[in-house]
């Protein structure tokens, strides 16, 4: 199992370079953002655009616009979860969540920002990619967050707290609040790299079975976790009676199906003769991460 530590770095460089260059006021919008983006995420998405474009052999140099706007993206999504109409959760990446340092007006507001600017960052995509490229990682954002996507988890989500809903409602609220723009964050590293309609459709499979297997563990870290490695409290979806994995299966079996998922996920990229292997390491530290 191992984690590619460097790609990291040079997102977390990436990510600051960009904040920096966004233009407008007031300057408590941009301490939330920086405060928010900059904290010490995983960049599990960002990574997935990389190695996979990567396995096509374009540079990492070369999707940086896309994999950090899918980074904005994902971070507007936390701080609105983590929002006390949501989840109400006072710690996030080891720090204060937006809401609890800067208020919830501003903590709104800074994620209605990111999620603008994330498109806007799409935009810088056309240095390095068609037209038509830059359209088709728009339509896919804006679908994998969306009615159809994250935000559909999200509603099924808190709708679904404390309520006899079952299986199905699980694997909705799972395919949709993360796995969508997990399979997106894929998708998006292989069209930049110009994939064709086979690699696009293997990558997307190995993208749903690698989203459900994030919020699974997730889930079971929520359980299980510790609060130091996973930067925020656990516990909270108990409190909140949320439908998960561990709540509805119990912990074995949600730890059996991850496996099984992981496994699915390897095998749908194993034969497209790239060189895939960082990609399949990847998915087994998402099911052995503690972080
Ligand atoms: C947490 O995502 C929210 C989910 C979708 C499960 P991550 O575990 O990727 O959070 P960071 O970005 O590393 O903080
Ligand atoms: C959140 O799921 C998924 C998002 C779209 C943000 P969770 O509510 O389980 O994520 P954490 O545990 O707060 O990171
Ligand atoms: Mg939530
Ligand atoms: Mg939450
Ligand atoms: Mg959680």
């Amino acid at each position: 199992m191992s984690y590619p530590q460097s790609l990291v770095e040079k997102v977390n460089k990436t990510l600051n370079y960009y904040i920096s260059n966004i233009e407008g006021k007031p300057k408590i919008l941009f301490d939330a953002m920086r405060y928010s983006v900059l904290s010490s995420g995983k960049r599990f998405r960002p990574i997935l655009v990389i190695l996979v474009a990567k396995s096509f052999g374009v540079p990492t140099d070369e999707v940086m616009p896309i994999a950090c706007a899918i980074e904005f993206i994902h971070t507007f999504s936390l701080i609105h979860d983590d929002l006390p109409a949501i989840d109400n959760d006072d710690l996030r990446r080891g720090i204060p969540t937006c809401h609890i340092k800067f208020g919830e007006d501003i903590a709104i507001l800074t994620g209605d920002a990111l999620y603008s600017e994330a498109f806007n960052l799409v935009l810088k995509q056309k240095e390095y990619s068609s037209s038509e490229i830059v359209l088709k990682l728009i339509g896919e954002l804006s679908k994998a967050t969306g009615t159809s996507g994250m935000i559909a988890g999200q509603t099924m989500d808190v709708i679904s707290g404390g309520k006899r809903v079952g299986k199905k409602a699980l694997n909705f609220i799972h395919s949709h609040k993360t796995g969508k723009l997990i399979v997106a964050s894929v998708r998006c590293g292989a069209i930049v790299s110009k994939a064709n309609n086979n690699q696009l459709e293997k990558f997307t499979e190995y993208g749903k079975h690698l989203g459900i297997t994030f919020q699974i563990v997730d889930d079971i870290l929520d359980v299980i976790g510790e609060e130091k490695f996973i930067g925020k409290r656990t516990g909270t979806d108990e409190d909140l009676m949320k439908l998960t994995y561990p709540s509805y299966y119990g912990l074995e079996k949600s730890k059996e199906i991850a496996i099984r998922e992981i496994e699915l996920a390897k095998n749908s990229i194993k034969d497209l003769n790239l060189p895939v292997e960082e990609l399949l390491n990847v998915a087994d530290f998402i099911l052995e991460r503690k972080t």
